[in-house]
């Protein structure tokens, strides 16, 4: 089975040197051998051992019939979705990591497969090298889901972990958290939660059938968490931080992405520095959690060539995957309900707009702060539009 690599950076080289490394095993795992016959960039290589599988010219693989697999590992929606498309249209299955792409054209992607007869598989998509969505596709299908929780965005969670161990504020721990490359230079994908919304975007749609667009899903990053938000959190015995969610709720499914306070029962409390973890509740199996890298050369490589094996030994039939063009209609954010952490300037009138609270020890001067009784987005936002005086507000994810 010959495989092509599109894309030689972090990614893409991980499954070059897994794909050689682990040669012998893997071949036996496939029940057939598996070989990296082209590896496309746009850049030249002249020291890597590879140098002469580098090819810069993307038809001489969608031309050549003795690619089985192609391997995407570019990122971003273009040329990734045209190269793809193209692929899967000649009838070569494709692995990918690529979440943008994903979240973007899976549907569409997965039918063209099934017409081939070929596989589009993205394990590596969501939570790096955590097994999270073949579990999703095969493992729980017997259950209905209830609810996704996730800690799907290493950094952010690596910047609320050190936040939180250190004392430090947002700004001073992502500097540190770029200088020693956990962090990208734009880090603006992570911090501001656009990279958990295109993973919760996947999940949900392969937990319902059908697609959810990650432009509807409501997105809040940690930009906004300080250093006396976690102050309190540590009071509380409770520690912030930023999941990706969806959840059946009286009113339907929600999806959405922000900061949670979230207690010591919680099953992803533990989750901590780069660490990804994920939380699925069904209705039958109750609750489990995948936990492991979310990202990095190796564990996301690992993942990606798990799906080569699984695309070479499925080779002439489709991996059903129920993931249909249809749009899931995701209930209104509004009427979603949650206890919330609020911290407000002193003098505001917190009994006569907020009811019933729990008062909390005031952690620095000029100002209080409370836990709300469950409250809807709407009842809080009318609130919050309509008053002066709010600092932070956190909703609460207590189990
Ligand atoms: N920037 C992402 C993270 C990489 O920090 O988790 C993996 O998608």
């Amino acid at each position: 089975m010959n495989v092509a690599v599109l894309g030689y950076g972090t990614v893409g080289s991980g499954v070059v040197e897994v794909l050689t490394k682990n040669q012998d095993s893997i071949d036996v795992k496939a029940g057939k051998e598996i070989r990296i016959k082209y590896i496309l960039d746009l850049r030249d290589f002249p020291e890597d051992p590879h140098k002469d599988k580098i090819i810069h010219d993307f038809s001489i693989i969608s031309k050549d019939t003795s690619i089985g697999i192609v391997v995407e590992t570019m990122g971003g929606v273009h040329p990734a979705y045209e190269f793809v498309k193209e692929c899967l249209e000649k009838g070569k299955s494709v692995c990918t990591s690529n979440k943008e792409l994903v979240a973007k054209h899976g549907a569409e992607l997965l039918s063209i497969a099934k017409e081939k007869k070929v596989n589009f598989l993205f394990e590596a998509s969501v939570g790096g090298g955590i097994p999270i969505i073949r579990p999703l596709n095969q493992s729980l299908t017997a259950d209905k889901i209830l609810e996704i929780s996730g800690i799907l965005n290493g950094t952010t969670n690596y910047i609320l972990t050190k936040m939180t161990q250190e004392g430090l504020d947002f700004h001073t721990v992502l500097k540190d958290a770029q200088e020693k490359g956990y962090a990208e230079r734009n880090p603006e994908a992570d911090i501001e939660g656009y990279d958990a919304c295109r993973k919760i975007a996947i999940l949900t749609s392969l937990a319902y059938g059908k697609q959810v667009d990650y432009e509807d899903i409501y997105t809040e990053g940690i930009t906004g968490i300080t250093d006396l938000d976690i102050k309190y959190a540590k009071e509380l015995d409770a520690s912030i931080k930023i999941f990706g969610m969806s959840k059946i709720t009286d009113t339907g499914i929600i999806a959405m992405v922000a900061p949670f306070l979230i207690n010591k029962a919680h099953p992803l409390f533990m989750v901590n520095d780069v660490f990804n973890g994920i939380f699925v509740k069904g209705n039958m199996l109750g609750e489990a959690m995948f936990y492991g890298r979310g990202a990095g050369k190796l564990p996301t490589a690992s993942a990606v060539v798990a799906d080569v094996v699984d695309a070479a030994k499925h080779e002439g039939t489709t991996i059903m995957t129920i993931w249909s063009k249809e749009k899931l209609e995701l209930a209104k954010i509004d009427s979603a309900k949650f206890h919330r952490f609020v911290r407000v300037k002193d003098g505001f009138h917190i009994a006569g707009t907020f009811g019933n609270v729990q008062v909390l020890k005031s952690q620095a001067e000029k100002e209080r702060a409370f836990l709300t009784r469950p409250m809807t987005e709407a009842d809080y936002q009318k609130i919050a539009s309509t008053n002066d005086g709010i600092l932070s507000m956190i909703r609460l994810d207590f189990k």
